[in-house]
């Protein structure tokens, strides 16, 4: 498919997930320049679980977010909507049972899960906000939503470089590296267009979730946000 402008479609979004699928992870590890697993270490402390605590991991992809939950001993359950994505984690991660469904209308009942969690992906959402608003529904009052995703180096310098970084070198890194290298040109618009991390933590608190708070990983190219279901 041709490339998904910044106004995506859902099937769009879908489509350009399966097309990356195959080689989603190992394009991920190269244009992070190796730091991913340290921020889904990140994720998992964040999140806490406690043995057999339900976590649903949202658009969860090919499940590389949700494995730490499982050997940390969660009942994780990965979702998403890319069939291409969820086919290759079937594939990759047996152990895990993965659920289709749309991170805006969920296969879930109403406070369901101890803890939701979505790394990657709220960016993806069509309508963060019915993203957000949908999680709280499906989190029992108590529990807990972290969110991992890219954000804004707080240091100048530092983020004048990593936005030349996603502008120039990202799209042919990427061109050399994944099935589909518009998609890449798609991720660094889409960091570019998304809030920072107070405009973040302000989305979450409008949306059902109470005392959001952030953590910065990397300078900051990461944030995770914490909130709790009243
Ligand atoms: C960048 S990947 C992240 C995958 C995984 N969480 C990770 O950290 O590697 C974003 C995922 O969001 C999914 N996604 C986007 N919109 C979605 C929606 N409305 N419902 C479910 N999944 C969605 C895509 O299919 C894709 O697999």
């Amino acid at each position: 498919m041709g490339r998904a402008s910044l106004e995506k479609q859902p099937h769009e979004v879908a489509a350009m997930f399966d097309d990356v699928a195959e080689r989603y992870d190992v394009t991920n590890d190269v244009l992070s320049l190796g730091r991913t697993r340290a921020w889904r270490k990140a994720v998992v402390r964040a999140v806490a679980p406690r043995p057999g605590e339900r976590v649903l991991d949202l658009a969860a992809g090919t499940g590389t977010s949700s494995e730490p939950f499982r050997a940390a001993g969660a009942d994780v359950v990965p979702c998403d909507f890319s069939l291409g994505m969820l086919r290759v984690g079937k594939r990759r991660e047996p152990g895990l049972r993965f659920v289709a469904g749309d991170a805006l209308r969920l296969p879930f009942a109403d406070a369901s899960f101890d803890a939701v969690t979505i790394s990657f992906g709220l960016r993806n959402l069509v309508d963060p906000a019915a993203g957000l608003a949908e999680m709280a529904r499906v989190t029992r009052p108590g529990g807990r939503l972290v969110v991992c995703e890219f954000s804004q180096p707080a240091w100048g310098p530092f983020r004048t470089v990593y936005v030349e970084y996603l502008m120039r070198a990202l799209p042919p890194v990427a061109r050399a590296v994944s099935s589909n290298p518009d998609a890449y040109v798609y991720l660094a618009e889409s960091i570019r267009a998304w809030p920072d991390q107070r405009g973040l933590a302000a989305l979450i608190g409008s949306t059902g979730w109470g005392r959001p708070e952030w953590q910065d990983l990397t300078g900051g190219i990461v944030a995770l946000h914490r909130a709790t279901r009243p």
